[in-house]
């Protein structure tokens, strides 16, 4: 297992480039299980995750090619599709559950597996059941599997009026990509609005789907007999961009996030703004400037347009060695204070009572080994060492690769002291 070593204590300076989303990458190479003509995605990330999206479509007969240059990737799913995802791939990627979708609308039929992915709750897909239910689907779930097909006497899914008892990203991806091929009107009712939603939805569009109110919580899709093959680029991935601002803003430096989108992370900006960061929206990209010491903030996670679960680690990292005391909830996952314990490791003061972590900030971290526990609190730890004291090793890297590009040569080109140590 692959850990990163880092020698704290240095500023970053430089121009970054933000990659493609990985949370928009892996729905929009489902969504090419939607039709049989070619689609072609550009600016796809190069993630473990998108690997693994990779070898699910594959495995089910899709064609995927990829030109490692540009980021392009071509996508056929035209040729004879067995629809089923096995729990071998979706165990390490709950993300998989976003094949079931697509699948039933397309061939009426799935047997996807039950997801693993992060340790970060008990993230149950009870939703997805109940509104493909709600379009017709007959959905059991067996020996670990959700074997779909569709209700008696249909050739097709139904459009539905679909209001989840939550707010769900994958769950609102899924009935989106489900109902552009339902006969006739769904409606989904508090649906997510995370950029990602809107950028789905703008590739199905140009696939031929008729989609109305993305980006709003209420969606209103007109379902069509057939999609077509489609050039779509991934919206850039706003959590690697926050990652970084989390990262300039605690070792102090100037940055040019290239392809960064200021408007999707607002709720994030506004903190580190108040933190004592400079943080403007420029040509093509978001610029930061930090120096000194800045102040805790105290925010709650929400969904978009709230403060992202997916920032709540890194700004944790950054607050620990701000000045003052905040108070982070975590509203959206249950278990998801796994980092708390490696940060303290390294001379964080925190304290937790249920979803709240109460961070009283200290002058600086103190270098050690720690593990990596999820994908998103492994950056908050690597944002750790780069403001610590002496040599940072993070452990288990491999939860860091599923979600970030490059992440250490990046980090490395903005004058980052940060290698790779391979096993
Ligand atoms: C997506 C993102 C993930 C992000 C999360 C919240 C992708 C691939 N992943 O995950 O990075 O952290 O949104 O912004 O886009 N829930 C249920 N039943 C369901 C579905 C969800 O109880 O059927 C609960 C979950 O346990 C959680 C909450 O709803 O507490 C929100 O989860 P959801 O938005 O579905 O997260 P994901 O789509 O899995």
């Amino acid at each position: 297992m692959d850990r990163l070593s880092i020698r704290g204590g240095r500023p970053l300076n430089g121009v970054v480039p933000i990659s493609g989303a990985k949370n928009a990458a892996l729905p929009e190479l489902c969504a090419c299980l939607l039709t049989a003509q070619a689609v072609t995605l550009e600016n796809v990330p190069r993630l473990q995750d998108v690997a693994t999206m990779f070898k699910l479509i594959r495995n089910m007969g899709v064609k995927v090619e990829r030109n490692d240059v540009d980021g392009v990737v071509s996508v056929n799913a035209g040729g004879l599709i067995t629809p089923e995802a096995p729990y071998d791939l979706v165990k390490t990627m709950r993300a998989s559950v976003l094949a079931l979708g697509p699948l039933l609308a397309r061939f009426g039929r799935a047997r996807v597996s039950l997801p693993g992915g992060c340790a970060i709750g008990s993230r149950p897909v009870d939703q997805h059941i109940i509104g493909l239910t709600a379009m017709g689907a007959e959905i059991v779930v067996e020996h670990g599997y959700m074997i779909a097909k569709l209700g008696q006497g249909l050739t097709r899914l139904q459009g539905a009026r679909i209001a989840t008892d939550m707010v769900t990203v994958t769950g609102t991806e899924n009935f989106l990509m489900a109902a552009t091929l339902a006969q006739g009107e769904t409606i989904l009712e508090n649906a997510a609005q995370e950029p990602e939603i809107g950028d789905l939805a703008e590739m199905l569009i140009a696939m031929g789907a008729k989609i109305e109110g993305h980006g709003t919580s209420h969606i209103r899709v007109e379902g069509v007999d057939s999609l077509h093959g489609c050039r779509h680029r991934v919206v850039a991935d706003r959590i690697e961009a926050g990652t970084f601002l989390c990262a300039v803003a605690a070792t102090g430096g100037d940055v040019l996030l290239t392809n960064g989108r200021a408007d999707h992370l607002e709720a994030v900006i506004e903190k580190l703004r108040s933190a004592g960061a400079s943080v403007t929206a420029v040509d093509g990209g978001i610029r930061i400037q930090s120096s000194g010491r800045l102040k805790a903030q105290s925010f709650r996670t929400t969904e978009y347009p709230g403060f992202p679960t997916d920032m709540q680690a890194q700004f944790m990292a950054l607050n620990c060695v701000s000045s003052g005391s905040a108070t982070v909830t975590e509203t959206i996952f249950e278990n998801r204070f796994m980092h708390v314990n490696e940060l303290v490791r390294l001379g964080a003061r925190i304290q937790i009572d249920g979803r709240i972590a109460v961070i009283e900030g200290v002058e600086k971290f103190s270098g050690a080994t720690i593990m990596a526990t999820d994908l998103r609190a492994s950056a908050g730890l690597v944002i750790a060492g780069l403001v610590g004291d002496g040599d940072t090793v993070v452990d288990r890297v491999y939860h860091l690769d599923r979600g970030y590009d490059q992440m250490e040569s990046k980090l490395r080109a903005l004058g980052a002291d940060i290698e790779r140590i391979r096993t």
